[in-house]
């Protein structure tokens, strides 16, 4: 089994448990059931990789983060029993939970829309607890989401992947993290996050349990990484779009344009899922393999689980609910066509038409909304017609220098008036505050990092230096590029510096 040929080389007889067979294998672990012998149970018996242990500084974290994260107590949330090292082998025992992962049911396919939004809502609860007393997860994928043999989902993994990341290297976090698919822009860009990042990524996984993809695909890492930070949230599948509002709302570029909490995205859906369309809540998405339903016993015991709703008994207000679900279906169409957006990613799973929709002048177009039902704010300001110029020829060149290529590296910042820099300067010049335009020059300073990494990585310090320079030039302060700075020097003096690792993907 992969898992045991990652531990050949390591002692894996730990002492108080009894290892019973491998369960699964991630990047950085292996995960086994084994018995905690002291007090006869089962446990998901996680060993850190042997290659983490030499990493003193992760080893310290590792073991302080399990000992505050097992403090964490929710229904939705994987128990951490015990947390511990046997010479250079670090481990933690977990509750076990039998049910498989969300990744698996994803590529099964067959998922019902009451069953996403139940799991989407369970996350968030775990998520909001947690945030509540200061964590943040960092790591919230399909991977990461386990489900119970009675259907309900609990997260797994709390403060690992902060243990993973360097603490005085803020700049590269994300990089132990296996896949950027589900990784917020501010996490792309090495900045520091707290629980409105874990949001945005339980939008990319909602996302992708409705539409079947993760949000962007691209041939690399670095390049979804850098779609996060640069691309317009991805527009669901024509049958769902009635529930763009919600990753819209967790998966704005802009953290202070996203729900604030996880109850607030809970009580959002709630009050969408009231005023949806009949018969919306049972669509079932697409089967990928073999279509399987799942059983959700879970489901039916909790009359507040969107998937129990029972289409027949909606409350007197909502009837006739064809006709309000009708309004209100093009209501949110009226909303979400104003929000500024680019042709969304993949095109194919674009909604084929659009409404005509009267011209307003508000940006948050709240308009006929149900009562109480509050959005958020839509990414960025509502663009003036200059201003959604300027930023579209931003994105355009962007993308243009940072594809693979012999254009890479082309029309980023040079001529200073037609590139992606230069248009983005003369967006903030009409609108300081524009998320898109800063999240774009980011995505320039992220596309240096990177580029300049490669360079030093292969010994060509005069190139990595230059290149440096040029992301220096865009941002001065970056801490990532100074230290690529200082080993670049070094390397052209003859020194053979240490390098940090690549940035983000
Ligand atoms: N508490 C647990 N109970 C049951 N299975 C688990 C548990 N934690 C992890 N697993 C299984 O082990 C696999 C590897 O986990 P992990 O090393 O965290 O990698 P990843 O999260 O990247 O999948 C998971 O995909 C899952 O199948
Ligand atoms: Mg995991």
């Amino acid at each position: 089994m992969n898992a045991t040929v990652l531990l050949t080389s390591v002692d894996i007889d730990i002492p108080g448990y009894r290892i019973l067979r491998p369960i699964g294998e991630g990047g950085m672990a292996s995960v086994f059931l084994a018995v905690q012998e002291s007090l006869e149970r089962e446990v998901a018996l996680k060993v850190m990789a042997p290659a983490l242990a030499a990493n003193p500084e992760f080893a310290h974290r590792f073991l302080t983060e399990g000992k505050i994260t097992a403090r964490l107590q929710h229904p939705n949330l994987v128990t951490v029993h015990d947390i511990g090292h046997h010479g250079n082998v670090y481990y933690l025992a977990a509750e076990y939970i039998p049910g498989g992962t969300l990744k698996e049911r994803i590529a099964e396919g067959g998922l019902g829309v009451g069953q996403i939004l139940d799991i989407a809502g369970d996350i968030a609860g775990g998520l909001d607890f947690a945030h509540q007393k200061g964590f943040v997860h960092r790591d919230v994928k399909p991977g990461n989401i386990l489900f119970r043999n009675d259907g309900r989902v609990v997260l797994a993994d709390f403060g690992i992947a902060k243990a993973m990341d360097g603490s005085n290297s803020s700049t590269v976090a994300g990089t132990s993290i296996g896949t950027p698919d589900y990784m917020s822009p501010e996490q792309a860009r090495g900045e520091p996050v707290d629980g409105r990042a874990d949001l945005y990524s339980l939008g990319a996984v909602l996302y992708e349990m409705l539409a079947g993809v993760p949000p962007y695909q691209a041939a690399d890492a670095f390049t979804v990484a850098l779609m996060h930070v640069t691309h317009p949230v991805p527009e669901l599948p024509e049958p769902f779009a009635w529930l763009q509002p919600l990753v819209n709302g967790l998966m704005a570029k802009d953290p202070a344009q996203r729900f604030n909490t996880g109850a607030a995205f809970v009580e959002a859906m709630h009050k969408l899922v009231a005023s949806a369309p009949q018969g919306a809540v049972a669509q079932e998405t697409g089967a990928r393999r073999g279509g399987q339903r799942l059983s959700g016993a879970g489901a039916t015991q909790q009359r507040t689980r969107i998937s129990a709703r029972d289409e027949n008994k909606r409350p007197a207000w909502l009837l006739p609910a064809a006709g309000l679900g009708g309004a209100f279906a093009l209501a949110l169409l009226a909303w979400w066509a104003l929000s500024p957006r680019e042709p969304a990613v993949p095109a194919d799973t674009r909604a084929p038409g659009t409404v005509a929709v009267p011209a307003t002048t508000g940006g948050d177009a709240t308009g006929p909304m149900p009562e109480g039902f509050e959005l958020p704010k839509p990414v960025g300001v509502p663009a003036s017609g200059e201003l959604e110029r300027l930023l579209n020829a931003g994105d355009a060149l962007l993308e243009f220098g940072t594809t693979p290529g012999e254009n890479l590296s082309r029309k980023l910042d040079y001529p200073e008036d037609d590139s992606a820099l230069g248009y983005y300067r003369k967006a903030l010049a009409l609108d300081p505050e524009n998320a898109r335009a800063r999240a774009g020059i980011a995505g320039i300073v992220a596309f240096y990092r990177r580029y300049s990494h490669q360079a030093c990585d292969r010994g060509r310090w005069t190139q990595c230096r230059l290149l440096v320079g040029k992301g220096l030039a865009i941002d001065a302060e970056d801490p990532y590029l100074r230290q690529l700075q200082d080993a670049a020097i070094a390397g052209e003096g003859g020194q053979a510096p240490a390098l940090p690792p690549p940035p983000a993907g």
